[in-house]
């Protein structure tokens, strides 16, 4: 009783109930990245007889979270009865019954609940438009912002008189799976663009939005992605937390995994994530190696290997958040860039392939791992830097917008003993005590 109502076990509890808010809220929001979304906007640029002519663009502004192969998905509800008369850029995947209308063309679809994707970039021409037909992929917008956008026109007919047309309901986004969840289409300021080089401005006759969100909860996906850890100074490697990603089954002849040695043809496949037997079972794993120290600079060995035998990840990046990113930092086979930190003491660097050289990283053979590599050189700011206390590890990474398992503090490889005596009083090691103690409760309870 005593034990549980000192003011060190209430603090501690209030501090557990914190970061179990904290990591729950952290499912639907991504405070590495708050402003991070999806925008679809309708820009009305021509009314016709029976209705409108609208330019359609969906905007991917999250920072590191791209729309990868096969694609986004963009559907809606009528409100009433329109019907798409034509589209360029993209198309939709039903026509529906379209019996009922004598044009001369018929209409391209008339479905109540139209589902729309992207075109290929080897579409014939007369049906692209600018700015289209990415094959649905859309990059981060922090990456490659020229390519984080796609949009497709639409001509609306069958207004039946009311001939301004009423926003389309429910819309709904898969980029390419599920996990993005819409709001209302809103009326905005019209989108305004300039021409003559700049000196005119023109604008559109009405806009309407939706921003759309991603949720790792709805999007129901178990974790793709696990860290591990090693230093020059200890030979211990620190190896990624057991069951990270889901575990192995214990009778072996129930393996959902490739065991080493064997290809992939010997598994009943058609699933798309094949990966192969671990202990953390993660397709992504990323190692963290301190190689050097220096006088003025310290080195790291960044390793990004893939275990999944039936996926590669192409235009692949990783968020690494480490106080010493706030030091000139040189990245010698990743392109990388640092992120605005809003409210966060440690910084944020965000590292991706390059192009024709590591920008896809390819599946796992029966001989090897897919994997990427490059070494980091960050300055010291000597009031900060120390390898005591895990400091030189990352405080969090992210694959691909995914978070990734880290090991619990207590198995950092250490330094060895005698170099000097343990800093307790560091911040970041008492936060990570705090961890470890709410997983350990967590375990408990
Ligand atoms: C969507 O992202 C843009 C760019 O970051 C931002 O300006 C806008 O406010 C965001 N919209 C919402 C509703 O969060
Ligand atoms: C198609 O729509 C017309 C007019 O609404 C209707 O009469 C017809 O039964 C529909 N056909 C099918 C196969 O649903
Ligand atoms: C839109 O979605 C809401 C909630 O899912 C549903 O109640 C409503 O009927 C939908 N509206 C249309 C027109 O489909
Ligand atoms: C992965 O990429 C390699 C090389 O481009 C290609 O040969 C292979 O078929 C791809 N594998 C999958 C599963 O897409
Ligand atoms: C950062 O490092 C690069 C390469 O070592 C060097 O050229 C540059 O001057 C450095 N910048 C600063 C601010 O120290
Ligand atoms: C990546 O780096 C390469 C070589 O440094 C550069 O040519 C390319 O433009 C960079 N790509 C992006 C998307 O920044
Ligand atoms: C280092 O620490 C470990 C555990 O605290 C201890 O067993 C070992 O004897 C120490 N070694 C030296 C050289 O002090």
């Amino acid at each position: 009783m005593e034990l549980i109502f000192s003011p060190i076990w209430a603090f501690a509890l209030k501090l557990t109930l914190l970061l179990v808010v904290m990591s729950s809220l952290s499912d639907c929001y991504d405070p590495l990245d708050p402003n991070g979304n999806i925008t679809v906007t309708f820009d009305t640029h021509k009314w016709t007889d029976d209705g409108y002519m609208a330019r359609v663009t969906i905007q991917n502004y999250y920072q590191y979270r791209h729309v990868e192969k096969q694609g986004w998905k963009l559907g809606w509800t009528w409100a009433e009865d329109e019907v798409i008369l034509s589209m360029s850029g993209a198309f939709a995947t039903e026509q529906g019954n379209c019996s009922s209308f004598k044009f001369q063309t018929p209409p391209h679809s008339c479905l109540k609940n139209p589902v729309i994707v992207d075109l290929e970039p080897t579409a014939a021409p007369e049906i692209m438009t600018e700015d289209c037909c990415h094959g649905g992929i859309l990059s981060a917008w922090a990456i490659i912002p020229s390519n984080s956008f796609s949009s497709f026109e639409i001509m609306v007919g069958n207004l039946k008189g009311n001939t301004y047309g009423n926003k389309p309901l429910n819309l709904t986004l898969m980029a390419p799976g599920p996990g993005y969840t819409c709001s209302p289409i809103e009326d905005t300021d019209p989108t305004v663009s300039l021409v003559i080089g700049g000196r005119r401005q023109i604008q559109v006759f009405r806009t309407w939005k939706s921003t759309c969100t991603y949720s790792t909860f709805l999007s129901n996906k178990v974790p793709v992605c696990c860290v591990s850890l090693s230093t020059f100074y200890n030979p211990t490697i620190t190896t990624c937390p057991q069951c990270s990603c889901g575990c192995r089954a214990a009778n072996p002849s129930t393996d959902s995994c490739i065991r080493e040695g064997s290809s992939l043809s010997q598994l009943s496949s058609g699933k798309l994530d094949i990966v192969r037997c671990t202990d953390h079972m993660c397709p992504i794993r990323v190692h963290w190696h301190v190689k050097n120290n220096y006088m003025f600079h310290w080195r790291v060995k960044l390793t990004i290997s893939n275990y999944n035998h039936a996926k590669n990840y192409s235009d692949w990046n990783i968020l690494v958040q480490h106080p010493g990113f706030s030091q000139n930092t040189t990245t010698y086979s990743f392109n990388s860039t640092a992120l605005p930190t809003v409210g966060f003491a440690d910084e944020i660097a965000l590292f991706w392939g390059v192009a024709f050289y590591n920008n896809e990283l390819l599946h796992a053979d029966d001989k090897k791992l897919g994997s990427v590599t490059t070494e980091i050189l960050l300055g010291k700011d000597s009031n900060s830097f120390t390898l005591h206390d895990g400091w030189a590890f990352p405080r969090r990474i992210y694959f691909n917008g995914e978070n990734c398992e880290m090991p619990l503090p207590d198995t950092y490889p250490m330094l060895p003993n005698g170099s000097s005596t343990q800093k307790l009083t560091h911040p970041q090691f008492f936060l990570l005590l705090l961890c470890l103690t709410v997983k350990v409760l967590a375990i408990w309870l």
